[in-house]
């Protein structure tokens, strides 16, 4: 078998789920349609916070095809009104009392059809008592504030203290630095705005006695789990299936009351539901992410050497703690803010607390919270090299963690698998004509125009994780495959990861292509079926590679050893005296003779050596000793409309390092799909509230995603520096870009403007802002 014919790991193979999606033959959530299936509607709050003083259903009700409508009051008696977040916190499915943020649900309308249940979902009538919102997480933990959760035993709208570092060490350097830069940086709340919105079809089937529920998640076998343990039924009696999912981006980890209220009511009419969002219902109450207020500090010697970094932070976690982090991490990965470089100490502390909005804190497209760590330190970065009139290259070269330190343990415990990044900002200046674009810029500032050049060097952490420090809700965060082999060499491989568009059909069958010497054709992957698929945690966090890939790479090559022993057999050698080569079993010194997996798989069912079970298929729970650290230089060159305050990006340059790359055509798709979803951000994306908690962003007219049209030409590069501990040296990729390019187009928007004294701007930066800036400065035109 060539390697031509296999096509394994490092081949642009194409993916083999698109020919389904470009045909419009996806089967996501809402292609499911049952017999009999009724569907779901949700009235919600119109207000942030207030008491409710009576709901009356009776109109609704008595609407020709409205089955149901469901309160509070009716789950409070089968215990379901509140159900737990994965972050340990309780949240409301439907509320008794109280609202706590605008869009809430309020009650749910069954009706045979789905618009029947959206007319009726006006007829619902609730009477509100308006309470004062709670908006600003600073006022929230004054005193006098409104507590936003009376239920819970502690009455303040504080929710948790985390910290990390050595606090002492980080003082005293703070005490005796030569230099040190202070910044407060805004990193507001956004949505993952994926392109299939939420929703489930729950199915009760009283002949079988058995749950089944199609959902719109990340994370089928971790929510069947919570389903049981939420609802009493048994867990082989649930079955959730994850489908095709349009985008999930962390927004579909966390359990939605939509979900739960859906089961509910297959339970109780033993009929199929349909719950479908719509995208204002999705903008509106679905987890967000970041809205994290920042206070950053950095002490360094005037020769630009950082020396420690302190951080304290403000999350605002919306009414619930529905984060979606691994249990031990309320602030997620947020301490490894110290990046990519090299310092003596570092401490963080988070507090998180309970403002009057939607909530949750999920990782969009980014593995808990490293998107705002990285935006930290990158932008802290750049206004210690201001300061000290430093180019800011020169500054991350001088600082930057060296080849020859890894692993390197940082100073707030974590331990980086590998990495060079000198290597990898060389590259990216080199290949960006770098002092060829700080002339030019120097020429067109004489001339008053305004451009800028941007530089992020950061290190992302992926693939949660080791089981002695990360679960969540107490389910340790290994992942896993099942590969069976078919008597003609055919394959399946079952994995625990669930696939929302990254391509896992085509990338895990190209490592059992690689691993087994079977061409990747004659390979399916399969996923998202509690019922057939081995138990694992999900997709999310970019740890679908360091984890089940590392459990597809272990479990193939428990094959492999099986295969030897059929081989020596075949071959009538002894095992020793076999090696893997070219895809094939061969008698060492005689290459001719030789047993191709096919062969061996045919013979595992119809002559296999005397004593050795039949068959050919194996399994891994993968618990990895380590995250993975993938690592990239991104340089963004804009160029600024004096006129409008707009920002062109003439130029980006990602030079990402994944380790070994699986397939180059999906990461440079991942890289792509990535900066633009870090850009997005960076310049457009932010969730506004007035001042009575209403959302002022419910739709693609006011939430800004970028197109085509505003996004530039990405240019990308690689280096590759393989994890030393993964099975196949592969990291994660999939956020590394979303991480990566907010810090370098910021950075580069400042650089065009710190000749006129502009140190900092927070995200985003839309043309009223900056042109508000401008005007300010005495440049706009
Ligand atoms: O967990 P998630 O799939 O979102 O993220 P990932 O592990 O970074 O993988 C994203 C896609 O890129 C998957 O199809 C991976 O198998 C692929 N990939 C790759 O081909 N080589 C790598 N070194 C990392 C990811």
């Amino acid at each position: 078998m060539t390697a031509t014919a296999v096509r394994g790991i490092g081949v642009p193979v194409k993916r083999k789920e698109d020919p389904r999606f470009i045909r419009g033959k996806g089967t996501y959530v809402d292609d499911v349609k049952l017999p009999g299936m009724l569907y779901m509607d949700i009235v919600r709050s119109p207000y942030a916070h207030a008491r409710i003083k009576r709901i009356d259903v009776s109109k609704a009700r008595a609407m020709p095809g409205v089955i149901d409508v469901i309160t509070g009051e009716e789950l409070a008696k089968a215990n379901l009104a509140w159900m737990p977040t994965l972050m340990g916190d309780r949240q409301m499915v439907l509320p008794t009392e109280r609202v706590v943020y605008y869009a809430q649900e309020v009650a749910a309308v069954i009706a045979t059809d789905r618009y029947i249940a959206a007319d009726a979902v006006l007829a619902v009538e609730v009477e509100y008592e308006p309470l004062p919102p709670v908006l600003d997480p600073f006022e929230a933990l004054k005193p006098d504030a409104p507590p936003v959760r009376p239920d819970r035993d502690q009455k303040t709208n504080h929710i948790w203290h985390w910290e990390a570092g050595d606090k002492e060490k980080t003082d005293r350097i703070f005490q005796e630095a030569e230099v040190v830069v202070a910044q407060d940086l805004y990193i507001p709340r956004i949505h993952v705005a994926s392109i299939e919105t939420c929703g489930c079809v729950a199915n009760y089937d009283p002949a079988t006695d058995k749950l089944t529920i199609w959902m719109t998640s990340q994370a089928p076998h971790a929510h069947r789990t919570v389903f049981s343990l939420v609802t009493g039924i048994p867990e082989h009696k649930i079955r959730v299936i994850s489908p095709d999912i349009g985008g999930g981006f962390g927004g579909k980890v966390p359990v939605y009351p939509g979900y739960v209220i859906a089961t509910y009511a297959t339970l109780k009419h033993k009929k199929p539901i349909k719950w479908i969002e719509d995208r204002s219902e999705n903008l509106q109450a679905d987890s967000f992410a970041r809205d994290y207020h920042i206070h950053a500090e950095l002490a360094a010697n005037r020769d630009g050497k950082i020396r420690a970094l302190r951080v304290k932070v403000l999350a605002d976690h919306g009414a619930f703690d529905a984060a979606a982090n691994p249990s031990r991490f309320p602030a997620g990965l947020f301490s490894v803010c110290t990046g990519s470089y090299d310092m003596e100490a570092a401490h963080v502390e988070v507090d998180g607390v309970y403002t009057t909005k939607p909530p949750g804190g999920v990782a969009y497209r980014c593995s808990f919270r490293v998107t705002e760590a990285v935006h930290t330190i990158e932008r802290m970065v750049d206004i210690l090299a201001d300061e000290l009139g430093m180019d800011p290259a020169e500054i991350r070269f001088k600082n930057f963690i060296q080849p020859h330190q890894f692993p390197y343990k940082s100073p707030t415990g974590w331990e980086y698998d590998s990495g060079n990044y000198p290597a990898a900002l060389q590259k990216a200046l080199d290949m960006i004509g770098y002092q060829e674009l700080r002339r030019e810029q120097a020429e067109r500032r004489a001339r008053g125009e305004l451009m800028g050049i941007g530089i992020s060097t950061f290190t992302e952490i992926v693939g949660a994780g080791p089981s002695h420090t990360f679960d969540i809700l107490g389910i340790k965060m290994f992942d896993s495959a099942e590969i069976r082999v078919h008597p003609t060499g055919a394959v399946i491989v079952r994995i625990g990861v669930q696939t929302q568009g990254q391509g896992h059909e085509t990338t895990f069958a190209q490592i059992v292509a690689e691993e087994l010497g079977i061409p990747v054709e004659y390979i399916t992957v399969e996923h998202g079926d509690t019922d057939t698929a081995p138990y694992g945690l999900g997709t999310y966090a970019s740890r679908s590679t360091p984890t089940a890939g590392a459990a597809t790479a272990v479990a193939a090559r428990k094959i492999r050893e099986k295969a030897r022993l059929i081989a020596a057999h075949l071959l009538e050698v002894s095992p020793d005296d076999l090696e893997w080569k070219d895809y094939a079993f061969r008698v060492k010194g005689a290459p001719d003779r030789y047993k191709t997996m096919q062969e061996i798989a045919f013979a595992a069912y119809t002559n296999f050596p005397l004593g050795l079970e039949p068959g050919l298929e194996a399994e891994c729970y993968y618990d990895p000793p380590n995250l993975t650290f993938p690592f990239g230089a991104y340089v963004c060159v804009v160029d600024i409309d004096r006129g409008t305050g707009q920002v062109k990006i003439r130029e980006f340059l990602a030079v990402d390092d994944c380790g070994t790359i699986i397939n180059p055509m999906i990461v440079e798709g991942q890289i792509h799909g990535g900066l633009t979803m870090g850009m997005a951000p960076a310049l457009f994306e932010e969730i506004v509230y007035d001042e009575n908690g209403t959302m002022l962003t419910g739709t693609f007219m006011d939430y800004l995603l970028p197109t085509a049209v505003e996004t530039p030409h990405w240019k990308t590069a690689k280096t590759v520096t393989p994890s030393p501990h993964h099975p196949l040296g592969a990291k994660g990729v999939g956020e590394s870009p979303t991480i990566g390019a907010p810090p370098a187009i910021v950075n580069a928007v400042v650089d065009a403007l710190s000749h006129l004294g502009v140190r900092h701007i927070d995200i985003p930066i839309t043309p009223a802002k900056l042109y508000r800036i401008l005007q300010e400065k005495g440049v706009a035109e």
